[in-house]
């Protein structure tokens, strides 16, 4: 049975990505309907109408769109965190919602180190900086993400230590990475800390005021993450209060302009989103959404169903 698919993209694949979406539902015979770069919601509302499975990044799949969607089976997020998706509102409505865990991964952890080096090279301004090699790093969450930090890391010359409590201490050592017992232990153990939990109830305004005043003197945390995550406020105060602690993030905080005020020379945010915008993951992520979406028409397959 032909269906069409949506790739709904306010921040769109590169072209090689969709190239490979389209031969995927080509070889299907499936139709490959595209709205990229919208700015209205209204657009995106329109779009989701009439086709069976949608493809997005960071779109914002809302009970609204969920609702405008009136043949929608399945929505497939072309990466890993799927907080944008109401995934109750699309359970409620029979719709299926799966991820692509893993395929965007080591552009993450890539952009992790860019960062770094950026802050310790005091934003490439001239004035004389640190190195990596030697220092300590902590990965907040080993998943998909988290392994590629560890690795690149350690070519680094860095020490490599991990607090996941979801993930078997022995896995972790295997790769060479120190176990810590606590997020306590982690934040005021490390030169730089590396986030990479996902967004979600628990986890929301998790790393405080507390957890980045214990940090050690100068350390830095890199946030490729979720910016829900960080309690704003608490880290407002302690980059005013500790003169030299550094942030380094993917995400745009709401208090940028005031974090901007009072640390700036010790911020570094990108202008936009740009951990998984490389073309490798962009083309991994989209052709393994699309290749999942074909799987779960013709074959039942409902393998990496998040809801
Ligand atoms: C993810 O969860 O996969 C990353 O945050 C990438 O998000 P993006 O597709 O919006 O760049």
């Amino acid at each position: 049975m032909s269906r069409t698919v949506l790739v709904a993209t306010e921040k769109p694949f590169a072209k090689a990505a969709v190239d490979g979406i389209k031969k995927v539902l080509d070889d299907a015979g499936y139709t490959l309907s595209l709205l990229e770069n919208y700015t209205d919601t209204a657009d995106l509302l329109a779009a989701v109408k009439t086709p069976d499975a949608v493809i997005i990044r960071s779109d914002k799949v809302t009970a609204d769109v969920i609702a405008a969607a009136e043949n929608m089976k399945i929505v497939v997020r072309a990466g890993a965190g799927f907080d944008n998706v109401d995934c109750d509102a699309a359970l409620k409505a029979d719709v299926v919602v799966m991820n692509t865990p893993g395929q965007n991964s080591n552009a993450v952890a890539e952009l992790a180190f860019g960062m770094m080096l950026n802050l310790a090279r005091n934003k490439y301004t001239g004035k004389a900086g640190t190195e990596l090699r030697g220092k300590t790093i902590g990965i907040h969450a080993y998943g998909n993400v988290g392994k590629f930090v560890a690795i690149i890391a350690k070519g680094f010359g860095m020490t490599v230590k991990a607090f996941d409590p979801f993930v078997e201490k022995s896995a972790i050592e295997a790769a060479g990475v120190e176990v810590v017992e606590s997020v306590e232990t982690l934040y005021s153990g490390c030169d730089y800390v590396s986030l990479h939990i996902p967004a979600n109830d628990k986890t929301k305004k998790s790393i405080d005021y507390e957890l980045l005043s214990s940090m050690k003197e100068g350390a830095a945390l890199i946030n490729t993450a979720r910016k829900e995550v960080i309690d704003e406020d608490g880290l407002l105060k302690a980059m005013t209060e500790r003169e030299d602690l550094r942030y380094g993030s993917d995400l745009t905080p709401d208090c940028l302009d005031a974090l901007n005020a009072a640390a700036g020379d010790r911020v570094f945010v990108t202008a936009k989103k740009m951990g998984a915008q490389t073309a490798e993951a962009n083309i991994n992520a989209g052709i393994a959404a699309a290749q999942q979406i074909v799987a779960f028409f013709e074959k039942g397959d409902t393998t990496f169903k998040v809801n």
